[in-house]
């Protein structure tokens, strides 16, 4: 096994390794660790059935198998397929120029209570254009805070809703015209959550669901919101990988953000997901705000 720097920001490219075939306790246990310690992990050139990548999923704590909005296969149970194109494509463009899939940054599930504990996303159909996912580490967003900025965020939880996503944008995370009319009620998140593995503070504030910051109504709470927006989504903090068909990449929801650059309807593209099995319990319902 070859583990290599994936970008300035953070994760590992790692070579040598046959997901399909995972080579005994040792490499597993290898592999768990590295994903426990970089948070990222992008395997090449993988060659990978749906039911070899629950396998894989098994490998890092098993999929998550009831998904609140997005189906799984009945076949492979905890893989989502994300197309834009054949019986399943889920998200079918309108027009070849349309771009669609584009998501700003976020954690998912962070609109509920108990996000995933991690992602993967094996790359089946790549686009020539675009389809690129985004990434930026939010441990090193907080340990990167300016101090008085630290002081003011430590203990004030942010307002996170699923409404957001979805209101007035025709692309919500899901993309055009397949916004799902589902209703969660709004979250509440602090804004330093601990890392449930590493205990490393990480800094939460997603773009895509954040509303407000609970202590802080009005402008001047919207304008610190902004203010933390900025710090984590700095550029220098992204990293936005470019897929090969083959490759599977896995993530700690928990640490890391991302983001969905989109594709142009021209463009096929079909991706297998699975999220791994809920983490801890990060969030409170809104109207439970004394719990
Ligand atoms: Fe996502």
């Amino acid at each position: 096994m070859k583990v290599c720097k994936l970008s300035d920001v953070g994760g590992v490219d790692v070579d040598g390794v046959d997901l399909a075939h995972p080579r005994g306790p040792e490499e597993q246990s290898a592999l768990r660790q590295l994903f426990d310690e970089q948070g990222l992990i992008v395997f090449r050139d993988q060659m990978l059935t749906k039911q070899q990548l629950v396998a894989v999923g098994d490998l890092f704590g098993g999929a998550m198998l009831k998904r609140a909005v997005i189906p799984t296969d009945p076949e492979a149970p905890g893989i989502s397929t994300i197309t834009n194109r054949g019986p399943t494509g889920d998200v079918m463009p309108e027009r070849l120029d349309e771009l669609i899939g584009k998501a700003d940054w976020h954690m998912d599930l962070g609109y509920v209570t108990t996000p995933g504990r991690g992602k993967i996303i094996y790359a089946v159909q790549t686009p020539e254009v675009g389809g690129l996912t985004g990434f930026i580490d939010l441990s090193v967003a907080y340990s990167t805070l300016p101090e008085a900025l630290r002081e003011r965020i430590e203990n004030l939880h942010v307002i996170q809703s699923w409404d957001k996503a979805q209101v007035g944008q025709s692309n919500g995370p899901r993309g055009a015209g397949t916004l799902i009319l589902q209703e969660f009620p709004d979250v509440i998140y602090p804004m330093v959550l601990t890392h449930p593995v590493t205990g490393a503070k990480v800094l939460n504030c997603p773009p895509l669901w954040a509303t407000g910051i609970l202590e802080a109504p009005g402008e001047e709470g919207l304008a610190l919101m902004h203010e933390v927006i900025a710090h984590i989504t700095r550029p220098q903090s992204q990293y936005w990988h470019r897929y090969r068909p083959g490759d599977a990449i896995l993530w700690d929801n928990c640490r890391f953000i991302h983001a969905a650059s989109g594709t142009l309807g021209l463009y096929a593209r079909t991706l297998w997901t699975l999220t791994l099995k809920a983490g801890p319990e990060f969030g409170r319902l809104a109207d439970q705000q004394a719990a």
